[in-house]
Formats: C-alpha cells, sequence, structure tokens
C-alpha cells in the first residue's frame, strides 16, 4: 500500500482528468461506491474459486459479526448500487466509478495490495455495439495519452454458460489425460476452476495445452455471430487486436466478449485494462437479466507505463507558474494581496507566495521550480515595483501595472 507523495500527484491528476475528458465525450457518468462490501456480494459475483476469493481478500467482521470485505474490484459494488437504486431495469446505462481497490496478493513492480482502478461499467444493453464502444474508448484514451503503439488489445469470447460448461468438459477430459504434465497449481484447478489452467505460464503445461480442446470451436451460434460483429466493427475502426483463444480472465462472471490490453513494457505485470460482458450477473446478483460489459484499468501500471515512455508532459510537473516573494522586509501583506490580484485577473494561474525569510531570496526563488519568478519591492514614493524572471531573463523596475500585464502575457502565451 504505497502513499502517493505531492511529487506525484500531479501525475495521478493529468491522467485522471486525461480519462474524464474522454469518458465525457462518450456520455459516461460518474458513481461512487463505498469501499466496503459484505463480504457475500464478492464470493457470489467473483466466484468462490477464484484466487481473489480464496486468498486475496482483506475480510473482517465488524462489530455486530457482520462479514465485510475490502473491495477487491469495482464490477460488483456497481452492480449492488445500481441495483439497490432501481437504475438498471428496463434501462440503459454508462457509469464510470474510480478508487482503490484491496487485493492480497504479493507485491511486485505493477502489483500492489491496495492499487487503483478506474473502471467503466454499461447495462441494459446486449449488442456488439456496446462492446465496440468500450473498446473504442480505451483506445481513444491511449491515444490520448500516447500509448496507442506501446498496447495490443487481445480478444476472445467466451461463449454461453452452456457452451462454457460444455468445452469445460471436454478441457478436463483431456487434462485429467495428461496429468503427468500438469503443473502443480494447474492439478489443483482441473477440480475447481479448470478454464483457468489455459492461463497457466507454466512451460510444459502450456506445450500440453497446443494440443487440448480450443474454446471457440464449442463457441454457441448467438457468441459467434456476436464476436464477428464486434471484430468488424473493430477492424472498420482501424483497431488493432489479436485473438488469444486462452484469454479467459480470472473473474467467473464473464460470458462472450473478454478483453486486456497489455504491454510489453512493464514486465509481469503487463495488463493495463481488462474487462469483457456480464450478462448473468445482474441476476445472479438478485436483479432481472440484464446484459452489461465493462473494464478496469489499474491506474499505477499506466503511470508507470507514461514514465517509463517518459510520456508525461512536463508542465504536468510543475506545481505551480509564478513564484513571488519580497526582496526586502516588510512587504509581506502587500505581496499577499498581489498575489490575490494576479489571480484575479489570470483566472487558473497558480501561484505561490514565499512566506518567510528572505535570506538569498533570489537563490530561492529561482530554485522552487517556477517558470516564472516575481521578487517585489518598494520604490521611494513607497508604489510596489518588481522584476520579473522568466528562463534566466529578468525584466527591472516594473510598476505593479507592468508586472500584471507582463505576467498576464506570459500566462496566456
Ligand atoms: P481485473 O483484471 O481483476 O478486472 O483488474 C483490472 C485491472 O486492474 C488489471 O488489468 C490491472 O491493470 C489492475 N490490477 C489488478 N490487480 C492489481 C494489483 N494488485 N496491483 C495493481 N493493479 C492491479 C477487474 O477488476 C474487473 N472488475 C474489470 C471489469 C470491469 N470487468 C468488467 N467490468
Amino acid at each position: 500500500m504505497n502513499d502517493i507523495l505531492p511529487e506525484q500527484s500531479p501525475v495521478w491528476q493529468y491522467l485522471e482528468s486525461t480519462v474524464n475528458d474522454v469518458l465525457s465525450a462518450y456520455g459516461y457518468s460518474e458513481i461512487r461506491m463505498p469501499i466496503v462490501e459484505q463480504t457475500n456480494l464478492f464470493k457470489r459475483s467473483i466466484g468462490e474459486v477464484t484466487d481473489i476469493v480464496e486468498k486475496e481478500m482483506y475480510t473482517f467482521d465488524d462489530r455486530n459479526g457482520e462479514s465485510l470485505t475490502l473491495r477487491p474490484e469495482g464490477t460488483a459494488s456497481c452492480v449492488r448500487a445500481a441495483e439497490e437504486h432501481g437504475l438498471l431495469f428496463n434501462q440503459m446505462q454508462r457509469f464510470w466509478y474510480q478508487g482503490p481497490m484491496f487485493r492480497y496478493e504479493r507485491p511486485q513492480k505493477g502489483r500492489y495490495r491496495q492499487f487503483h482502478q478506474i473502471g467503466v461499467e454499461t447495462f441494459g444493453m446486449g449488442g456488439s455495439d456496446i462492446d465496440a464502444e468500450v473498446i473504442l474508448l480505451s483506445a481513444r484514451l491511449w491515444k490520448r495519452l500516447g500509448l496507442l503503439d506501446s498496447v495490443t488489445l487481445q480478444l476472445n469470447s467466451l461463449g454461453s454458460n452452456e457452451a462454457r460448461a460444455e468445452y469445460k468438459d471436454a478441457l478436463v477430459t483431456f487434462l485429467s489425460a495428461h496429468k503427468a504434465q500438469l503443473d502443480e497449481d494447474s492439478l489443483r484447478r482441473l477440480d475447481s476452476n479448470p478454464l483457468r489452467i489455459l492461463d497457466s505460464k507454466d512451460p510444459q503445461t502450456q506445450t500440453l495445452l497446443n494440443d487440448a480442446p480450443v474454446l471457440s470451436e464449442y463457441l454457441d451460434e448467438e457468441s459467434r455471430q456476436h464476436f464477428s460483429e464486434l471484430t468488424s466493427i473493430l477492424d472498420s475502426a482501424g483497431i488493432a487486436y489479436e485473438v488469444n483463444p486462452r484469454l479467459v480472465r480470472g473473474l467467473d462472471y464473464y460470458c462472450k466478449t473478454v478483453f486486456e490490453w497489455v504491454t510489453d513494457k512493464l514486465g509481469a505485470q503487463g495488463t493495463v485494462c481488462a474487462g469483457g460482458r456480464y450478462d448473468g450477473l445482474v441476476k445472479q446478483l438478485g436483479g432481472r437479466p440484464t446484459p452489461a460489459v465493462g473494464f478496469a484499468m489499474g491506474v499505477e501500471r499506466l503511470i508507470l507505463l507514461l514514465e517509463t515512455l517518459e510520456l508525461i508532459p512536463e508542465k504536468v510537473r510543475l506545481p505551480f507558474d509564478l513564484y513571488v516573494a519580497a526582496e526586502e522586509k516588510g512587504l509581506q501583506s502587500k505581496i499577499v494581496l498581489l498575489a490575490d490580484r494576479l489571480r484575479d485577473e489570470c483566472e487558473g494561474l497558480r501561484v505561490r507566495v514565499h512566506c518567510g525569510g528572505l535570506k538569498n531570496i533570489k537563490q530561492k526563488a529561482q530554485q522552487s521550480g517556477a517558470p516564472l519568478v516575481l521578487l517585489v519591492k518598494e520604490s521611494d514614493n513607497q508604489q510596489l515595483c518588481g522584476t520579473i524572471w522568466h528562463q534566466d531573463e529578468p525584466v527591472f523596475d516594473l510598476t505593479e501595472a507592468q508586472m500584471l500585464a507582463a505576467i498576464t502575457e506570459y500566462y496566456r502565451a
């Protein structure tokens, strides 16, 4: 669980505001859910025999003896909230959320116990058009951030529950005949969650899987059609993708479309965004049947990627535009008021005022990192006059009106 220090938070704000712009462009509305939910919500949605529920949840009893869990993801909470407030029945909804999620995983680069997701969930739309929309939305975000060339879209269809059950049987029959070649984890999953074996990183298991039955051959007609419509929209939009027949995802609620955006620039934790369709979940949690599709991106991973590729615009890291300081004693209150006048004149100008001792003030102001520095003193007739420093170029002896004009001009430029 990490602190996000002041030096780092401008990068978070940059990412969040870029995501915000893109989500607005698609007409999505923000929803904010609590960080804690009843434990059963996650067990019933993510699945009892998934890694998350089996070993990664932060679960505790409250003072009433009720079992609560720090949310490990946002989809279940979003469905719970939307259903509880009557936002689903007979409606089409496009929501987004952001915030911390909690999983007791082995921490490593790109994998933390408290991490942050920005997620999108849509409800009431069962067609491939909305699947395409959420993928286009994410692609637009990568483009805005300069990441489009560094991420790859992996796509698969899990088909209907029936098709998947039939495939599961075929896979188990095949793998049971080759148990000796399975790694320990896969052996354990053979009974509990055999589809997850497709995700195994073990080389011997992977080789074995080359000869295993393939999910796409078991797809029902409707899912096949849905997938082919989706890929054709993506083709028309010029979005490149790889069909990965082994992509199954680690949460149980998916059906039909699943996808992940992955990068090879971050090492083992290369999935920056992942999601898919979950048409059965609302009903499973007590609502009426409601088709749904969504995704969530990992904010820490996106920031790591932006930093690795040096894609964070330089100005993002500047905490302020102008540093204002007095050059001589006794002017402090005037400086505070002058800075506020500057804020009135230039809406959005970020001004930091030097408070405290004036020793080496010129040096301190220049080391503040601000692109503009204003040093102020008083003229003989008690008017403020100042020197503006911009990229080591001083302009001396400006009257107050001239200071305001110069700073406004720099700021607008
Ligand atoms: P997920 O694949 O479990 O899906 O997580 C989505 C993303 O969150 C991952 O691709 C990754 O970027 C990030 N992430 C997950 N675990 C960690 C971690 N321990 N540390 C850092 N980042 C992490 C879900 O959570 C689904 N709710 C996505 C979804 C929404 N599907 C439909 N709607």
